[in-house]
């Protein structure tokens, strides 16, 4: 079945006007050069996370995580890097594990990861299994939190229906009263998932569009390395 051609409005069709006259990879943006690239994708990881913080890209740690439920309905949200191992190319992010994406990564742990940094016109792809850690990694990462995003953690069940906002004010008093009762307690559904790359590709936008693609691929001890179109 074919959707309409013609079903847009006159409000949409100016707001697209708008979308198509936005700059996009207006740059400056950085070199890559590929053949100098690291010969470990994690390394490369750290090296453009590394430029992206001193350059002042936006919030470079927000990357988006792609699941999968059961049935293999897809699902994407954006969560923060919680840790990295560039030696091995592994990343970290944390979550609860009744959330949607906790669901899925229990029902198939694996999941897709991407970054995008507008301003080195950089997007970084991560394919792989995914781990959950055991206590003491859920223990330092839920820990090192500020009190508020602990409290955060500790009201209703992400993703279920809110009731509306007296239930909120409710919930975010008495977690904010638990929080600072017992600083130690970790709600039992923290959990911190580990990715560990099969494989991971690096896109540098150029602005005539000339972008290039690499994909590293985990091969036994070490990684193959491909260009491809972009
Ligand atoms: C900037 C930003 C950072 C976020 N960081 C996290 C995070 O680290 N972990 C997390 O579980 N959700 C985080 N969220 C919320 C998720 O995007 C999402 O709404 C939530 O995890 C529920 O999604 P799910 O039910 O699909 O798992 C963040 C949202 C934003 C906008």
């Amino acid at each position: 079945m074919h959707a309409e051609d013609d079903d847009t409005s006159a409000a949409d069709s100016d707001l697209m006007a708008k979308v198509w006259a936005a700059p996009v990879l207006a740059g400056p943006l950085p070199g890559f050069d590929p053949d100098t690239a690291p010969a470990a994708p994690g390394r490369l990881f750290a090296e453009w996370l590394g430029k992206a913080l001193a350059d002042g890209v936006p919030e470079p740690h927000i990357v988006t995580v792609s699941t999968a439920a059961a049935d293999g309905t897809p699902s994407a949200r954006v969560v923060m890097l919680r840790g990295i191992d560039s030696a091995d190319c592994a990343v970290r992010f944390a979550g609860d594990r009744l959330s949607g994406k906790g669901r899925d990564i229990s029902a198939r742990p694996a999941a897709a990861l991407t970054w995008y940094w507008p301003a080195h016109g950089r997007q970084i792809r991560m394919a792989g299994p995914v781990d959950l850690l055991g206590a003491e990694a859920t223990r330092r990462d839920f820990l090192g939190r500020s009190p508020h995003s602990r409290a955060a953690a500790f009201t209703g069940r992400v993703s279920a229906p809110l009731g509306g906002p007296e239930e909120y004010e409710r919930e975010r008093r008495a977690a904010e009263d638990l929080v600072a009762a017992h600083p130690g307690r970790i709600p039992a559904s923290h959990a911190v998932y580990r990715l560990r790359a099969e494989e991971a590709e690096f896109f540098q936008a150029r602005p005539e569009r000339w972008h290039l693609r690499l994909r590293y691929t985990r091969e036994g001890g070490g990684w193959s390395r491909t260009l491809l179109w972009p």
